[in-house]
């Protein structure tokens, strides 16, 4: 187990991940403290204000996503593949990296009843969270019946394991819903990249020697399927994170840090013999550490218009240096060196072109439209700084 550090390994952290303690967002302060809040300077978006803006833009997509995936992903976990043509002589690695699989995905209702409630609140994130719900549950349907199918497994051991993973209940990995948002973007794209490399495997495309020559066009199909939900799971979240990162950038990098510091997949606590399955996993070039720095990481950050993650850290350090000024905006400024964030902001721009989109073929837009509200504290270079 040497090979693989402590990153993949890490314990779930418990409240250390708490955002700045200045400015804190609707959703993470507790409402009798709401009058505390510090006044907002003149010129500039209230919290209030920002996180009207966040839910309009949760819910525009929620509704989006919502029809795009009735109408291109609709499939369903016993109809849409032909079981009975399963491999029924896959390597034993393979069906270890299925079970493994199945583990994570079986615990969905966990997974979905703890972030709608973390999300109650908003219309856009929690009815988001039970749609996302029903597609992780038909993943764990399917990986179920992958294990099934393979020949390998008798029904009363699936039964007896399904008891095991069940007696145990997954816990949120932060407390605060930023920081599980972060998580679940970075989460996301891990797992997409792992089903994507088990499609290859089942290809016959690995240059492993234990699994060269596998074929199985089923669980090809199987996982490919999977990973095209894992993506639509991703770009969801991240374009919640971008509008997290261009209103509230200064918790939203903080947050970031936080979990790219202490990432490790969801339930690794909780399945047994993890170490076995995350072994074999990484023998199999499916995922390891290289891969989350690279594939994982590294794509996230280019999607954030983050550069790196010393930058990142550079960034949130000089932030802190900045004295702060009661009621001004000299702590602020510094932070948007850390990142792109004219790259964020036409990222945010389009997502809002597409929400408004949506609205025009249903006809919201004459009702009650989304609009895209620039944030004031952005610094305006060029052309446009002859508008302030
Ligand atoms: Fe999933
Ligand atoms: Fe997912």
């Amino acid at each position: 187990m040497s090979t693989v550090p402590a990153v993949c390994h890490a314990q779930l952290p418990q409240g250390n991940g708490a955002p700045s303690e200045e400015e804190p967002m609707a959703d993470v302060m507790p409402p009798n403290m709401l009058q505390e809040r510090p006044q907002t300077p003149a010129g500039l978006l209230s919290n209030r204000e920002k996180d009207r803006l966040i839910e309009r833009g949760f819910l525009g997509l929620y509704r989006w996503y919502t029809a795009r995936s009735q109408e291109t992903r609709n499939w369903n976990p016993d109809r849409s593949f032909d079981w009975r043509s399963l491999n029924k002589n896959l390597p034993p690695e393979v069906i270890t990296v299925l079970e493994g699989f199945f583990a994570v995905e079986q615990y969905a209702p966990d997974f979905t009843s703890n972030l709608v409630h973390l999300v109650r609140r908003s219309h856009g994130r929690s009815h988001f969270q039970l749609r996302w719900g029903s597609e992780e549950e038909k993943h764990a349907d399917a990986w179920e019946n992958a294990v099934l199918f393979s020949g390998q497994r008798s029904p009363e051991w699936v039964e007896e394991y399904k008891d095991r993973l069940k007696s145990q209940t997954w816990e949120l990995p932060f407390p605060d819903a930023i920081h599980n948002l972060v998580y679940t973007v970075f989460q996301e794209r891990a797992t997409q990249l792992n089903y994507l490399n088990m499609m290859k495997i089942a290809q016959g495309k690995s240059d492993k020697p234990h699994l060269k020559g596998v074929s199985d066009p089923v669980l090809a199909r199987v996982a490919q399927t999977i990973a095209v939900d894992e993506a639509a799971h991703y770009n969801f979240f991240l374009e919640g994170v971008r509008m997290y990162l261009y209103y509230y950038p200064e918790q939203t990098l903080s947050a970031i840090k936080n979990v790219i510091t202490q990432f490790s997949m969801p339930a690794a606590q909780l399945v047994p013999n993890w170490e076995h399955f995350f072994e074999t996993v990484y023998r199999a070039g499916i995922y390891g550490p290289r891969d989350f720095q690279r594939d994982v990481m590294q794509v996230a950050f280019r999607n954030l218009g983050i550069e790196s993650r010393k930058a990142l850290e550079e960034g949130i350090r000089k932030t802190r240096e900045v004295p702060d000024f009661d009621g001004g905006n000299f702590k602020t400024t510094a932070i948007w060196d850390t990142f792109d964030y004219g790259a964020v902001e036409g990222d945010v721009r389009r997502l809002h072109v597409k929400i408004q989109d949506y609205e025009k073929e249903i006809g919201f837009d004459a009702i009650d439209p989304t609009e895209f509200i620039e944030n004031p504290e952005v610094p305006r270079t060029g052309s446009s700084a002859a508008d302030d």
